[in-house]
């Protein structure tokens, strides 16, 4: 049925395979068999086969069975939903959280639902696909701001009348690995709630990438020392440094209550099971007490990241352990994460549509050894 179609996707080089692990996550794992360096998973922390969180899931199955059986509004949620929320509250130092099943479940149905008809959305065009997906269903004007230019933003957003303006902004570019100048795009939109009796201006920030890597871990609000006002929205994920699966959003206490109330991909869906949200609080406790993880993280990234730099690798705008290597053309890319491959490293061609411009997308974890690191770096310096 869709065979002209797929046959256009081959003949540019842009159809899409599954590669299916026989391993755990981790820095090392297994694809068809063959055993590989990892550079390609976003279990930033190594924590996505920590035996802390393994232990947690099961003793919270042994507790809770398996499945939730129903959305959070019916029965689907448990104690651990409660625990998880009121410990993601206080670790963003936010009146309340909530859980959401994913981060696009979360993006897709948060933004149509704090975004509606006469308000206007401004998003920068380097967005995740799960917020640009969420503007596109919210009845909202979308204003597409150039990638972190917060002159442009702010030229848009002063002109621009509407009952209320959204921000939205990804803190870390998932595939770019450069940080949103939140700073400057926080000024903004305070100057133009501080002219107001009510705030109406919000800032949305997706934190999916600087959870568990930034401001300790806390995410990029701690990161850049910015209080969290009631016109922030902060969502994150469990999925990436946490090790686990599944997403939240923090704020005030009156904007969570009104997420929980309207947001359809939380109204409409089967809750996490109980045995996800122990993993999520084991990961969580587990990056408070061990900063050591998040230091590891850094370390690599620095010597990854350095090392590709000296070897002539331009790598873009990176500023955390999302390192693009760019490679030109959609040929090149795919030639350059063969190449690797074969010399035993998984690192994914990223090309359009996900991206402009292809490129190998390396991503450095805690769980890597400088061996590691040398490998990679050794095997695109003869390439
Ligand atoms: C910036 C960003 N937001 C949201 C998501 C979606 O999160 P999840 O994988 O939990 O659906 C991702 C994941 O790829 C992401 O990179």
């Amino acid at each position: 049925m869709f065979s002209k179609q797929l046959k256009f996707l081959k003949e540019k080089n842009l159809s899409r395979e599954i590669g299916n692990r026989n391993s755990p996550q981790g820095a090392h794992i297994k694809i068809n068999g063959k055993e590989y360096i990892n550079f390609s998973s976003n279990d930033y922390l190594g924590l996505a086969n920590h035996p802390a969180l393994i232990r947690a899931s099961q003793q919270a199955m042994k507790k809770f069975g398996f499945g939730s059986g129903a959305s959070r509004l019916l029965c689907g949620g448990s104690i651990l939903h409660e625990e998880l929320e009121e410990k993601i509250a206080r670790f963003k130092r936010t009146e309340s959280a909530l859980i959401f099943n994913s981060g696009y479940a979360a993006n897709t149905g948060i933004i149509p639902a704090i975004a509606g008809e006469g308000d206007t959305i401004f998003s920068d065009e380097l967005n995740h696909a799960s917020i640009v997906d969420g503007c596109r269903l919210s009845r909202a004007r979308t204003y597409i701001y150039k990638h972190k230019d917060t002159s442009n933003l702010e030229n848009l957003i002063r002109k621009t009348k509407a009952r209320r303006k959204i921000v939205v902004t990804d803190s870390v570019f998932s595939m770019d690995g450069d940080i949103a100048p939140l700073k400057e795009i926080y000024s903004i939109c305070l100057a133009l709630n501080a002219a107001r009796c009510t705030p109406n201006t919000l800032l949305y920030i997706d934190d999916a990438h600087a959870t568990g890597v930034l401001g300790k871990g806390k995410g990029s609000l701690e990161h850049f020392g910015i209080k969290p006002e009631p016109w922030i929205i902060q969502m994150g994920t469990f999925s990436k440094a946490l090790g686990s699966f599944g997403a939240f959003v923090a704020g005030s206490k009156d904007t969570i209550e009104f997420i929980l109330n309207t947001t359809r991909s939380f109204i409409f869906s089967t809750a996490l099971p109980p045995c996800i949200i122990a993993a999520s609080i084991a990961a969580l406790e587990l990056i408070e007490k061990k900063p050591v993880l998040i230091k590891k993280l850094w370390a690599n990234r620095d010597k990854a990241a350095k090392g590709l730099t000296k070897l002539g690798y331009d790598i873009m705008e990176s500023e955390t352990p999302v390192i693009p290597v760019k490679t030109g053309s959609v040929e090149n890319t795919l030639k350059t994460s063969r190449y690797l491959l074969k010399k035993g490293i998984f690192a994914p061609a990223i090309r359009p549509p996900t991206v402009k411009d292809p490129r190998v997308r390396i991503t450095v974890t805690a769980a890597h050894t400088d061996e590691d690191i040398e490998k990679l770096l050794k095997a695109l310096g003869s390439l």
